[in-house]
C-alpha cells in the first residue's frame, strides 16, 4: 500500500523545523503555521518526508544501523559470478520469495512500484520453455532463415546444439526469474534492470548464483507460448536463472575495463 504522510502525520510530535517540506521531491509538503500541510495529488508517496523526520513525526521503523562496509560490498561483488552448473538442489518457494523480496528496497521512476516478477520454478517447467524455442528453430531452419540468423549472430554453434537436445537457453537453471514491468512507465526498462541487479547480489549472500539470461531476454517477443495474461500491458526487463552452484570459482575474474570522463 502506498505510504501516505496524511494519514501518518502526529502534530503532537512535530518539531515544525519543515525538514519535510524541504526534502519532498514532488513539492507536495507547504509549511503552515509552523505545521506540513500535504498536497495529496502531488505526493508520489516515497516517504522522504517520514524518513528525514528528526521527531520521527510520522511513525517510521527504526533502520537497522549495520550498513554493510565498504570492504563487504566489494566482496559481494567479487563473489558474484554468472553461473552455469546448477546442484540438484531447487531453492524452495520461501528461498525464492526472499531472494525476491529486496526488491521492495528498490527505486522506481517516479516512485511508481509497479514490478512483476514471473517465477518459473523446477528443471520440468524450464525445459517446457526450451520446447517452442526448438519449434520455432524449425520452421526457421525449413525457411533458410536460420542459417542466414546464426551468420549475423555468430551463434551457429549455439543454435545447433540447441537443436541437438541442449539446454543453450537456461542451461538446466531450476529457476527462472521474468522481471516485468508496466509498458506504460516512462522509466520502467530500468526500474526493472535495477531490480533485478538487486535480487542478483542478493543470490549472493543467500548462497546462490544467478546467470543473467540476454538470450531469453532477446527471445521474449518471439515466444508466445512463454506469455501469460497476467503480464500483459507490461514489458520484460530482464531474465535471471537462479540456482545453486555446482561449481564455485576459485580466483577472483579479471578487471573489467570501464571509461571514467
Ligand atoms: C545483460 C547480460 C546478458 C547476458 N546473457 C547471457 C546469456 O544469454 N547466456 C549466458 O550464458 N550468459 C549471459 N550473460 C552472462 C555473461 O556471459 C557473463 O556475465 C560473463 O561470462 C562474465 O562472467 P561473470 O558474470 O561471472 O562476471 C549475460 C550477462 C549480462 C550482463
Amino acid at each position: 500500500m502506498k505510504f501516505c504522510p496524511e494519514e501518518k502525520f502526529s502534530r503532537r510530535d512535530c518539531g515544525s523545523c519543515g525538514t519535510c517540506a524541504g526534502v519532498c521531491t514532488s513539492h507536495a509538503i507547504e509549511m503552515c503555521n509552523g505545521y506540513p500541510i500535504f498536497n495529496s495529488r502531488l505526493c508520489i508517496g516515497c516517504g522522504h518526508c517520514g524518513v528525514f523526520c528528526p521527531e520521527n513525526a510520522f511513525g517510521m521503523e527504526p533502520l537497522p544501523g549495520n550498513a554493510a562496509t565498504e570492504q563487504q560490498y566489494r566482496s559481494l561483488l567479487e563473489t558474484r559470478r554468472s553461473i552455469r552448473f546448477y546442484s540438484d538442489i531447487v531453492p524452495s518457494e520461501g528461498e525464492i520469495s526472499t531472494l525476491i523480496s529486496v526488491i521492495s528496497q528498490s527505486p522506481t521512476g517516479m516512485n511508481l512500484q509497479g514490478i512483476t516478477v514471473r517465477v518459473v520454478q523446477g528443471s520440468d517447467a524450464v525445459g517446457r520453455l526450451v520446447k517452442p524455442v526448438r519449434k520455432m528453430l524449425k520452421i526457421l531452419s525449413f525457411t533458410g532463415l536460420l542459417h542466414i540468423i546464426g551468420k549475423i549472430t555468430g551463434m551457429s554453434d549455439h543454435i545447433g546444439r540447441l537443436r541437438g537436445g541442449e539446454d543453450m537457453i537456461f542451461r538446466g537453471a531450476p529457476v527462472v526469474l521474468f522481471f516485468h514491468v508496466p509498458r506504460k512507465n516512462v522509466t520502467g526498462y530500468t526500474d526493472g534492470v535495477i531490480a533485478a541487479t538487486a535480487v542478483m547480489y542478493h543470490a549472493v549472500s543467500m548462497g546462490m548464483g544467478t546467470l543473467w539470461n540476454g538470450v531469453a531476454e532477446k527471445l521474449y517477443p518471439f515466444t508466445g507460448a512463454w506469455h501469460t495474461p497476467r503480464t500483459r500491458g507490461t514489458k520484460l526487463t530482464a531474465v535471471l536463472c537462479v540456482g545453486y552452484t555446482d561449481l564455485e570459482p576459485k580466483w577472483k575474474a579479471p578487471a573489467r575495463n570501464y571509461n571514467i570522463l
